[in-house]
C-alpha cells in the first residue's frame, strides 16, 4: 500500500519518506476485537512530529507510519459492532502505533474497535479526520476540571484544536469561558462561544492576569496549547481559586535544548513544597484514556453541533511536508488534514 513512513530521527522533511510497497494489513493481523479500516483522511497531531523529532529510532521502532487520528471505512468489521462499508472516525493508539509500526497516513490500518467510533452523517470524512484525539481530550480535560454550572474556566488557547472543542464542550455545560489566542483568532474564538476573550500577544499573560485578576478567580484553568514556559501555571494564585485546578495537554520540549526548561518547570512543580515558595495550586498532565461513555458523548456532541468539525487545511498525500509546516508553524486554526484517498470530501 501507499504509506508514509517515518525512517529516521529527526524533522519531517529528513525523516519522511513516501513509499508505494508498504506491507497491508490484512484480516490475517486482527486479533480477536480489531477491526480493519481503509484510511481516507488523516488528520496530523502536534505530538506526531514532536516524536519524530525526539524519540530515537529503537524507541519509535522505525521505520514506521506517522499520525494517530483518521476516517475511513471499515474494510473487516472481525465479528464487532461494525459492518464492512461502514463510515468510522477513530485514532491509532500509541502503544499499537509502536508495536505494529502502523500509523493514519497509510491506505489501511487495524486497530481495536474500541478506538473507532461511527461518523456521524453530519460530518464529511475531511472534517471527521481530526476529531477523535482532540475531541476526547478536550472532553476528558472538562471532565477532569469538574465545574458546576455558572463557574468560570479560563482556557489558554482558545483557537487551538483542543481549545475550540473544549469551549464548545464547557458552554454545553453550562460553563462561562475566558479564553486567549492573538488577536486576529478574537472573533473565531468568540464564535465557539467564549464570553471573555484576552489577546496574549499583547503583553505576557501572567504578568496581564496578575495585574488585572478577575472579580472573582478562575475555578479552573486548562492550558490547551501545552505549554513548555509555565509562568501561567507559577503566578496562578493571583488569579486562580485556592483549589482550582491546573491542568495541560502538554509540555513536550521543541527542541533538545528546551529540554532544561521542561525539566527545571517540573522539579519547581512537583517536588518544592508551597512553604518552599512552590506554587500553591494543584498541577495535572493530562493524558487521553477514552471510555465508550467518553466516545458516545462526543459523538452526541458532534452529531447535534454542539461541537463543529474544525479544519485549517487539506493536503493531497503527496503535499505530506506542506502539511507538516503547517502544524510546525503553531499558528494553525483547526485541523490539518491529507487525502489519504484522493477523490475523498
Ligand atoms: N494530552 C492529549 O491527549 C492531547 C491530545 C491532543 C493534543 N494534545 C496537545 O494539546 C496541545 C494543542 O494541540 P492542538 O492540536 O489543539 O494544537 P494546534 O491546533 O496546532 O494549536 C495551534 C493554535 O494554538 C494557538 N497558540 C499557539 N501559541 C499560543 C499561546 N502561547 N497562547 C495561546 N494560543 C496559542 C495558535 O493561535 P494564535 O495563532 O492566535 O497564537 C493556533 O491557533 C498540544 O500540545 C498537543 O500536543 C494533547
Amino acid at each position: 500500500m501507499k504509506a508514509w513512513i517515518s525512517t529516521t530521527r529527526g524533522v519531517p522533511s529528513a525523516s519522511l519518506q513516501l513509499k508505494t510497497d508498504w506491507p497491508q494489513p490484512t484480516a490475517e493481523n486482527l486479533k480477536q476485537g480489531d477491526v480493519l479500516v481503509k484510511v481516507t483522511a488523516a488528520a496530523l497531531n502536534p505530538l506526531g512530529y514532536q516524536m519524530m523529532k525526539l524519540l530515537p529510532n529503537f524507541i519509535a521502532k522505525r521505520p514506521s507510519v506517522p499520525e494517530c487520528d483518521f476516517s475511513g471505512v471499515i474494510v473487516d468489521g472481525n465479528g464487532s459492532a461494525f459492518s464492512v462499508g461502514e463510515k468510522v472516525f477513530g485514532s491509532v493508539r500509541p502503544e499499537d502505533a509502536i508495536k505494529f509500526k502502523q500509523g493514519s497516513l497509510a491506505e489501511y490500518a487495524f486497530l481495536p474497535a474500541s478506538t473507532v467510533c461511527k461518523q456521524p452523517e453530519n460530518v464529511t470524512d475531511i472534517e471527521a479526520a481530526g476529531l477523535f484525539s482532540v475531541g476526547l481530550t478536550a472532553l476528558g480535560l472538562i471532565e477532569t476540571v469538574n465545574l458546576k454550572p455558572g463557574e468560570t474556566v479560563f482556557i489558554n488557547g482558545g483557537s487551538s484544536s483542543v481549545g475550540a472543542a473544549a469551549i464548545q464542550i464547557a458552554k454545553a455545560k453550562g460553563l462561562r469561558v475566558v479564553a486567549t489566542a492573538s488577536g486576529r483568532n478574537e472573533e473565531l474564538v468568540r464564535s465557539f462561544g467564549a464570553d471573555e476573550f484576552i489577546d496574549y500577544t499583547k503583553e505576557p499573560l501572567a504578568a496581564y492576569l496578575v495585574k488585572n485578576p478577575p472579580s472573582v478567580k478562575y475555578s479552573a484553568i486548562i492550558d490547551a496549547v501545552g505549554m513548555n514556559n509555565q509562568t501561567l501555571f507559577f503566578k496562578s494564585e493571583a488569579y486562580l481559586a485556592p483549589n482550582g485546578p491546573y491542568i495541560t495537554t502538554s509540555a513536550i520540549p521543541n527542541t533538545m535544548a528546551e529540554f532544561g526548561t521542561v525539566i527545571s518547570n517540573m522539579s519547581n512543580i512537583f517536588l518544592r513544597p508551597g512553604f518552599l515558595g512552590g506554587t500553591k495550586r494543584k498541577f495535572t498532565y493530562f493524558v487521553v484514556k477514552p471510555t465508550p461513555a467518553h466516545i458516545e458523548e462526543f459523538t452526541n456532541y458532534v452529531r447535534q453541533g454542539t461541537v463543529k468539525p474544525f479544519v485549517d487545511s487539506v493536503h493531497n498525500f503527496e503535499d505530506v511536508l506542506k502539511a507538516y509546516e503547517v502544524q510546525m508553524s503553531g499558528r494553525a486554526r483547526g485541523k490539518i488534514v491529507v487525502k489519504v484517498d484522493p477523490t475523498v470530501v
